[in-house]
């Protein structure tokens, strides 16, 4: 496995696609998200921002989902393609690049997860119409949706844990935690690029 990441230069073309087509997704997906959650109380107020919030909603929560299915397509890639060698970092500098790499796999899988739980308990138990999860007011949730519920609709004042609140704290910190994550994610492609100008941001931009 060591011979074939030195004889690989790049990364393959499909993951790259992924890294940056993804890159750009969810920084629209955090602006959109900012945009539902800002619009929040105007829109319970029934003031003017309720459309802009109803339509906020139906993008992050359809966007989202796209996001979900794109980071299961690039983990299938990542684990079937050997990644190129390592540059002549210590061993603490590649443990750290490969723990944040792998912590951002983590929250790409359980930003959307925990979204998708939080409007799963909000469903009919609290009072709410189920969300209008697609484009179009389409229902999201199963049996008349597409989308089932994760975990069982219920009051938001409900007893236990799995409630709509738990999972959008846990989705709310899980952004702040990206945001630290991704500081120092793209810190160090710059330190590369500009500092010990090696290839590292020229092999996920570019072919060799
Ligand atoms: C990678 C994917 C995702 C990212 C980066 C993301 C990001 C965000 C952001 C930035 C916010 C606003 C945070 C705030 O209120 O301070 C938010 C809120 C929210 N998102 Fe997402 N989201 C993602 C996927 C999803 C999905 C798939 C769903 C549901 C299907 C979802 C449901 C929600 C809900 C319900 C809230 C409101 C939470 C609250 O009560 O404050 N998100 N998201
Ligand atoms: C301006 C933004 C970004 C820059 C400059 C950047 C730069 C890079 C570079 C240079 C690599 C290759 C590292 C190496 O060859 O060892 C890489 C890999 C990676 N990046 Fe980024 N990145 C950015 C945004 C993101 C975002 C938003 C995410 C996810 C939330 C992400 C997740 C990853 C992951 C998981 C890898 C490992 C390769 C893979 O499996 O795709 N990056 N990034």
């Amino acid at each position: 496995m060591e011979r074939d990441r030195k004889a690989v230069k790049s990364w393959p073309a499909t993951l790259r696609m992924l890294h940056w087509g993804m890159a750009i997704a969810i920084a629209a997906e955090v602006v959109v998200g900012f945009t539902m959650a800002l619009t929040f109380l105007g829109a319970m107020q029934g003031g003017k921002v309720a459309q802009l919030h109803l339509r906020a909603g139906q993008v992050h929560h359809t966007l989202g989902f796209f996001l979900l299915a794109a980071v299961v397509w690039r983990l299938v890639v990542r684990l079937r393609h050997a990644a190129p060698a390592d540059p002549d970092l210590g061993v603490g500098a590649r443990i750290a690049a490969r723990a944040v790499q792998g912590l951002l796999y983590l929250l790409m899988l359980l930003l959307p997860l925990s979204g998708w739980a939080a409007l799963s308990a909000l469903g009919a138990g609290a009072g709410y119409e189920a969300p209008s999860i697609w484009f179009f007011t389409h229902d999201g949730f199963a049996p008349g949706g597409m989308i089932p519920h994760i975990v069982t609709p219920r009051p938001w004042d409900a007893p236990g844990l799995l409630v709509y609140s738990t999972f959008a704290k846990f989705h709310v910190y899980a952004v702040y935690t990206g945001a630290v994550l991704l500081s120092v994610h793209i810190g160090a492609a710059l330190y590369h690029h500009f500092w010990r100008r090696d290839r590292v941001l020229a092999r996920m931009a570019a072919r060799d």
